[in-house]
């Protein structure tokens, strides 16, 4: 049996996490077979491409470079990680995905669409079963985080970055109307994560 993949996605201080970890204890509960994974991330080299990627002292990174990070990173985490998982009929969670490419590096950096697709064909090939995006704008988000974090490169570009990274997101959301699912993050967290169960109840697990 084939596996289903699931990728979160979502500005930075959405919830995303606290979500997240609702999932896997729906999934634990259930006795359902999964594995929760991260991009920028995941096995070891890509965990080591995650460091320079969000070391606050690579400034010099070129827009470019980051994205083929990304991607690179991507391409060792789908056939290391998530492809041996998927065909071993597992579910795979994965925080973040190719979704943060177009609405960082096309959208907010201003890379385009047409190169983040390029340099991510192998991804492309390897799209997930479904894509929930948290939505919740930029300024409500950082208030429920209480800033930015700065350790991190890219939670120190400032919320005007942020606010393009949201608009990107709305823009791939309309691009991909059947995988992107809008969860709206502006409740309580319990309501939110009652959003997320009914969407999976309904796309994935039908009657678990
Ligand atoms: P992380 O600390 O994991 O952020 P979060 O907790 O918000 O998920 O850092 C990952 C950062 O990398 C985040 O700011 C989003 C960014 N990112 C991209 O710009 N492009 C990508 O393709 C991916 C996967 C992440």
């Amino acid at each position: 049996m084939k596996g289903k993949f699931i990728t979160f996605e979502g500005c930075e201080g959405v919830g995303k996490s606290r979500q997240i970890a609702y999932v896997r204890e729906f999934l634990q509960n259930r006795g359902v077979p999964f594995i929760l994974t991260r991009e920028p991330g995941g096995p070891k080299i890509s965990e080591k491409i995650r460091e320079i990627i969000l070391d606050a002292e690579n400034k010099d990174m070129s827009d470019e470079c980051e994205a083929l990070l990304y991607a690179a990173a991507r391409v060792q985490h789908i056939k290391e990680v998530i492809a041996p998982a998927l065909e071993a009929g597992k579910i795979v969670l994965c925080d973040r995905y190719i979704d943060s490419s177009f609405a960082y590096q096309a959208y907010a950096r201003g890379l385009g669409e047409k190169f983040i697709r390029e340099i991510n064909a192998y991804a492309m090939n390897f799209l997930p079963d479904l894509t929930l995006f948290l939505d919740l704008e930029p300024e409500a988000a950082f208030l429920r985080k209480g800033g930015a974090d700065k350790s991190d490169r890219v939670e120190l570009c400032g919320l005007e970055f942020h606010k393009k990274v949201y608009a990107g997101y709305l823009a791939v959301a309309r691009e991909f109307p059947d995988r992107i699912v809008k969860i709206d993050c502006s409740g309580e967290k319990h309501q939110t994560r009652e959003k997320i169960l009914a969407v999976l109840k309904e796309r994935i697990f039908d009657g678990i």
